[in-house]
């Protein structure tokens, strides 16, 4: 099943997301104009905002549902800005089946459009009469950078405990889906107990969305992903496959010839190094870890009343597990 038929009954506000995206990145220069609109206009899964919207809606999301879509937006312009970001830092060509921002215009201009964009996220959420929402948030981003930056250190390095993985995703992917879930609930009344439910949900799903993501990188194609593949164990990331492979000392072994030469990785050994880890069971075992978030993610929907949207972030945690793009 596709993510979009899931959610059908969101288009409606998801329309007008769409429509408050555009107007929110209009920028007077044309050049950031067309950059950010170039990104937004490729697409994306919209996952951010479908859990805002989701999560709302175990509130009083009727009445509040100008908050409610102001923080969808917000949540997914910052994620906009961290990929342009990421993609300078990646130093990757394709987004979303699109020439990166980086590729067309360099390293500075896409700097300062995801910082225009960031800004973009924030003037928007100000709106937001909620001390709270704002204190969730620049926490959240706060880590989000702290998780960006420690995984720049720890590239390369091949004996690292499984922990510092989980820690750096947690803080580059899991915050801010669990913070999407939150905000959701909060700008819509829900109680704070239902709210730290949902941000479970969304920090559990978070982790296997990651796990998958990484997963996906050595066996997708470019062509699925709208990214390039196989190009984190190139850029000296050790992904959670990489880290399973690597119990076997063949493998490590193979991987360390790899990095000998980092500014020249060999592009035949890389080939070589990424056959031989999908003959390992780390593919499977990072997929079983990525399930075990995922039961958890169902599980702290447990307390929550029984309706439509529970069954609805149900199926999506099924299908997170399942994607192939
Ligand atoms: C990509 O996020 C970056 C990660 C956190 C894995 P998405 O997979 O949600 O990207 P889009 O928005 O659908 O392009
Ligand atoms: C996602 O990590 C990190 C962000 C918070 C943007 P990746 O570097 O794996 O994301 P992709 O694969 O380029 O989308
Ligand atoms: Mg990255
Ligand atoms: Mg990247
Ligand atoms: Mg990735």
């Amino acid at each position: 099943m596709k993510l979009a038929n899931i959610y059908g009954f969101l288009r409606k506000d998801l329309n007008s997301i769409e429509h408050s995206l555009n107007d929110v990145i209009q920028a007077e220069h044309p050049v950031l104009r067309k950059a950010s609109t170039q990104l937004l206009e490729a697409g994306g899964k919209r996952i951010r905002p479908i859990f805002v919207l989701l999560s709302a809606r175990f509130g009083d999301y009727k009445n509040k549902d100008k908050d409610v879509e102001t923080v969808a937006v917000a949540l997914e312009l910052i994620h906009m800005a961290s990929l342009v970001h990421d993609d300078v830092v990646d130093n990757s060509e394709l987004r979303r089946g699109k020439p990166t921002v980086k590729y067309i215009y360099g390293d500075r201009v896409a700097m300062y459009t995801g910082d225009y964009i960031l800004a973009r996220a924030l003037e928007t959420i100000t709106s937001i009469d909620n001390p709270e929402v704002h204190k969730v948030l620049s926490k959240t981003l706060i880590e989000v950078v702290e998780g960006e930056i420690s995984q720049i250190k720890d590239r390369y390095v091949l004996d690292q405990e499984i922990w510092n993985y989980l820690r750096r995703i947690k803080r580059k992917t899991a915050l801010l889906i669990a913070t999407s879930c939150k905000l959701g609930a909060i700008s819509a009344g829900v109680s704070q107990y239902e709210a730290s439910k949902l941000y479970e949900y969304g920090y559990y799903i978070g982790m296997s969305f990651q796990i998958i993501d990484d997963i996906l990188d050595f066996t997708a194609t470019e062509k699925e992903l709208g990214k390039p593949t196989g190009s984190d164990l190139k850029q000296g990331h050790i992904t959670l496959p990489v880290y399973y492979a690597m119990k076997d000392p063949a493998f490590k072994l193979k991987v360390e010839e790899l990095f000998e030469d980092k500014e020249n990785i060999d592009e035949v050994k890389l080939t070589e190094v990424i056959d031989y880890l999908k003959q390992t069971n780390a593919i499977e075992d990072a997929y079983e870890l990525s399930n075990r978030y995922l039961n958890k993610a169902l599980n702290s929907l447990n307390s929550l009343p029984e309706n439509k949207i529970k069954r609805t972030l149900e199926i999506i945690a099924q299908v997170i597990g399942k994607r192939k793009y």
